[in-house]
């Protein structure tokens, strides 16, 4: 983005810490209760400077990241955190070109991460059941152009949503481990499945359900991110922090039988390591 043009989605951050996503439009104003902005001021000229309002109070105009974009979604579900949601990117190993199964949609906080992520020559199809909930997803995501690289259904997974040998799955719903069977055809072998769900007896359930499917190397993480005060002088913790977003489970949809299963099995795992003398965590030389 080397200057502004009308359409550009652009973060505006008041010196009071108040941030907020405009769309720049010809003849428009950003209004606050500081005074107004004509978009005029910002359009033709480069992000990344301060702008004040006729009023003398100073806003800085950035361009917005992935995290901004997520944070500022209209939202009538939880969605899923920017901490989250970069990793789940990584562990699904998602880059430009890659097509990757979403369910439910809810605000389309994730799917932004996700079509941010495979743009522009992959994309994301994803599936919500609730009909309010995909039109919410629906504005968020046009608002923010990025419905050329998503197909949104309204309709419950388990009817199925079109895709066939996707590179990965990520379900952010109640019930996962009831799709199992839809995410085995949907999901290409050797391609990465991920959810994230709130309590840990969700996660049993749903290690349950995938030892009976067709997915190994599986994993449960949780990732905690302490923020700080950016002040040299007297740097320290927030007081506040989110103690607890999701665990995160991540597998891998394999092709394989019952008894080999049975042999990457954590608990034989477990009994085997002890038989060989080996602590908790250690790995195989
Ligand atoms: C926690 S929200 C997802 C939030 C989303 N990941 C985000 O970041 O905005 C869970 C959503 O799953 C949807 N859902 C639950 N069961 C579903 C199913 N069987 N098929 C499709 N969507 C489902 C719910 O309606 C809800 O909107």
């Amino acid at each position: 983005m080397e200057v502004l043009k009308p359409g550009d989605i652009v973060l505006m951050v008041g010196a009071d810490g108040r941030r907020r996503l405009i769309t720049l439009q010809e003849n428009q104003s950003y209004h606050t209760h500081r005074g107004t902005i004509p978009h005029s001021e910002l359009i033709g000229k480069p992000p990344g400077r301060v702008v004040s309002t006729q009023l003398g109070y100073p806003y800085l105009v950035l361009e917005p990241g992935v995290a901004d974009l997520i944070r500022n979604i209209k939202r009538i579900t939880q969605i899923v955190y920017p901490k989250d949601a970069a990793y789940i990117v990584m562990r699904l190993n998602l880059s430009a070109g890659k097509r990757v199964l979403e369910a439910g949609t809810g605000s389309g906080g994730l799917t932004i991460a996700l079509a941010k992520a495979v743009m522009p020559g992959g994309h994301v199809v994803s599936c919500e059941v609730r009909g309010d909930i995909h039109r919410l997803a629906a504005r968020n995501l046009e608002k923010l152009g990025l419905l050329p690289y998503v197909t949104l259904f309204n309709r419950d997974l388990s009817e199925g949503c079109d895709v066939q040998y996707v590179d990965a799955v990520f379900l952010d719903m109640k019930e996962p481990w009831q799709h199992l069977d839809y995410v085995e055809e949907a999901l290409r072998p050797g391609g990465f499945f991920g959810s994230l769900l709130p309590t840990t007896n969700q996660v049993s359930a749903l290690l349950d359900g995938l030892s009976q499917h067709n997915f190994m190397d599986i994993s449960v993480e949780e990732l905690l991110l302490r923020p700080y005060k950016p002040v040299a002088e007297r740097l320290r913790p927030t007081d506040r922090m989110i103690a607890h977003s999701g665990y995160l489970i991540f597998a891998r949809r394999v092709e394989t039988s019952d008894e080999a299963r049975r042999w990457f099995s954590p608990i034989r795992r477990m009994h085997r390591d002890k038989y060989l003398g080996k602590g908790e965590g250690e790995e195989d030389a």
